[in-house]
C-alpha cells in the first residue's frame, strides 16, 4: 500500500499524532510547500504573453493562504462582496481582484465598482443593471462558451444546462445594451467547469471564446477560466493534470488570435482546486467500528459538515490510516465504509474502501482536502467548523484557523424570551 504523506514527506519532521492531539481532530492541515509548488505550476500555463493567474479564493479562503497567493503574484476572482472584502484583508489591491459575481444586487455591484475593482456581469440582465448604475463606465461579461466539463453534472458551469454566463446567441444584445449605456466592455471570461484531466475540453473552450472576442475590439482581457484537475486516486496511480501539454496546446491557438486581432489582450486563468487541493490532508479519529447486514463501518469524526464533498457529489478522497503517527502501509486490509459523525444516512466518507484494518484510537487521513473542503464546511447538528494548520517551509507549525465553539455557534441567535 503506498502512503502519499510519506512519499511526498507532507509532515516534515512534525508528528502528525501530536499535531491532532494538540489542536484537535478533526483538523485541516496544509503544507506551505505543496501549495507554493502548485501555484507557481499553474503560473506556466502561458509563458509567451501577458498572463496572470487568479486563484478562485472560493477553493479556499483563509487569509493565511490567500496572502501567499498573493506573496506568489496571483492575482484573486471572488464571487460575493464578502469574498470581495477577504482580499482586501489580505491586502489585495483593486487592480488585483476580478469580480466574477451571479445574479448580485445593486449594493453588491456598488461595493465592487465602489472599491475600483473590476466587475464582469453574467447575464444579460445584470449586464443591463450595471449600465444603469454606472453609465459610461468599463465592465466585462462572462460568456458561455457552449462548452461544458467537470467532474458532476452540477460543476459544469458552461453548455447547454447552466445557470452561468451569457449565451454566445445573446452576444449581439451585449452590444446593444453597451451601447445604450455607453459601457466599454473591456473584458470577457469564461468557466468550463470544475475537476478536468483532459485538455481538450478546455482548449475547445479557448478557442471557442478567442473566436467571440473577435467581435470585441479594444479587449483589455481575457479569462480563460479555471477548473483544472487534481490526482484525487494518486494512492493508484493517477497522474498529475498535464500542465506542460496544456501550455504547448494554447501556445499556436494564441499565435493565431493574437495575429488576427493585431495584439495581444492580458489573458488570465482562474483556478481554484488546482492551486490548494493537495496542499492539505483532514486529520481525523476513528471512534467506532461495527458491521451491520454484513457491510463494515468505520465511525470517525470527519462528518459531511467538514468535508461535504463526497455527499455532494460522490467526490472520491483517497485516504491513509495512521497509527502512532505513521501510516500503516503493510499488513493486513478490509473493505470497509468510512463514516463520520452526522445524523445522515449519506454521512458517508468512503464507501467499500480497501484499507488497512483500523481500530478505535486510530487516525484517518483523508488526502487532497484543500480545495472547497474548510470552505464548504458547515456547522449542521450543531458541530463546531475545525481548526486549519499551516505546515511552514521554515518548519513551524502555525494555527490559521481556530476550531469554532459553542459560543460561536450561537452568537448570532436572540434570546426568544425578548420577544
Ligand atoms: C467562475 C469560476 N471561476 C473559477 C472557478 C474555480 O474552479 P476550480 O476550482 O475547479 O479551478 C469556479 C468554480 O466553481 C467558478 O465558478
Amino acid at each position: 500500500m503506498r502512503s502519499f504523506t510519506e512519499e511526498s514527506n507532507f509532515f516534515a519532521s512534525v508528528d502528525p499524532e501530536e499535531l491532532a492531539e494538540r489542536f484537535g481532530t478533526p483538523l485541516y492541515v496544509y503544507n506551505e510547500s505543496i501549495l507554493r509548488d502548485r501555484m507557481r505550476s499553474v503560473m506556466g500555463m502561458i509563458t509567451k504573453y501577458p498572463y496572470t493567474v487568479n486563484y478562485s479564493m472560493k477553493a479556499n479562503s483563509n487569509l493565511a493562504l490567500l496572502k501567499i497567493a498573493k506573496e506568489e503574484g496571483l492575482n484573486c476572482d471572488a464571487m460575493s462582496e464578502g469574498e470581495l472584502r477577504l482580499l482586501q484583508l489580505a491586502g489585495f489591491p483593486a487592480e488585483r481582484i476580478f469580480f466574477v459575481p451571479n445574479n448580485v444586487s445593486d449594493e453588491e455591484m456598488k461595493f465592487a465598482a465602489d472599491s475600483g475593482i473590476m466587475v464582469s456581469l453574467d447575464s444579460l440582465d445584470q449586464l443591463d443593471r450595471y449600465g444603469t448604475l454606472f453609465p459610461g463606465t468599463e465592465c466585462c461579461v462572462r460568456i458561455n462558451p457552449g462548452i461544458g466539463a467537470g467532474h458532476h453534472k452540477k460543476v459544469i458551469t458552461a453548455g447547454k444546462h447552466t445557470k452561468f454566463a451569457v449565451a454566445l446567441d445573446d452576444v449581439e444584445t451585449v452590444h446593444e445594451i453597451a451601447k445604450k449605456h455607453d459601457l466599454k466592455i473591456v473584458g470577457l471570461n469564461q468557466h468550463v467547469g470544475s475537476l478536468f484531466m483532459q485538455i481538450d475540453p478546455y482548449v475547445a473552450a479557448v478557442k471557442s471564446i478567442l473566436d467571440v472576442a473577435l467581435e470585441f475590439p479594444d479587449l483589455k482581457l481575457i479569462d480563460f477560466g479555471g477548473g483544472i484537475g487534481t490526482p484525487y486516486h494518486k494512492l493508484t496511480g493517477e497522474e498529475a493534470f498535464p500542465m506542460q501539454d496544456l501550455h504547448d496546446a494554447l501556445e499556436p491557438v494564441l499565435d493565431e488570435f493574437v495575429s488576427a486581432y493585431g495584439y495581444a489582450p492580458l489573458f488570465k486563468s482562474e483556478p481554484g482546486r488546482y492551486c490548494v487541493a493537495e496542499s492539505a490532508v483532514i486529520l481525523g479519529r476513528v471512534y467506532a467500528r461495527k458491521s451491520n447486514a454484513g457491510v463494515r463501518y468505520l465511525g470517525t469524526d470527519v462528518g459531511m459538515n467538514v468535508l461535504a464533498r463526497p455527499s455532494l457529489y460522490d467526490s472520491w478522497h483517497d485516504i491513509e490510516i495512521l497509527r502512532n503517527g505513521k501510516s500503516i502501509t503493510t499488513g493486513e486490509t478490509e473493505e470497509i465504509t468510512v463514516t463520520g459523525n452526522i445524523c445522515e444516512s449519506g454521512d458517508v466518507l468512503a464507501k467499500d474502501r480497501t484499507l488497512p484494518v483500523a481500530k478505535d484510537g486510530d487516525l484517518i487521513c483523508v488526502l487532497d482536502a484543500g480545495a472547497y473542503g474548510y470552505s464548504m464546511a458547515y456547522t449542521y447538528n450543531t458541530r463546531v467548523r475545525p481548526a486549519e494548520v499551516l505546515l511552514s517551509t521554515n518548519g513551524s507549525v502555525r494555527l490559521i484557523r481556530r476550531r469554532e465553539t459553542f459560543e460561536d455557534l450561537i452568537a448570532l441567535q436572540c434570546d426568544t424570551t425578548e420577544f
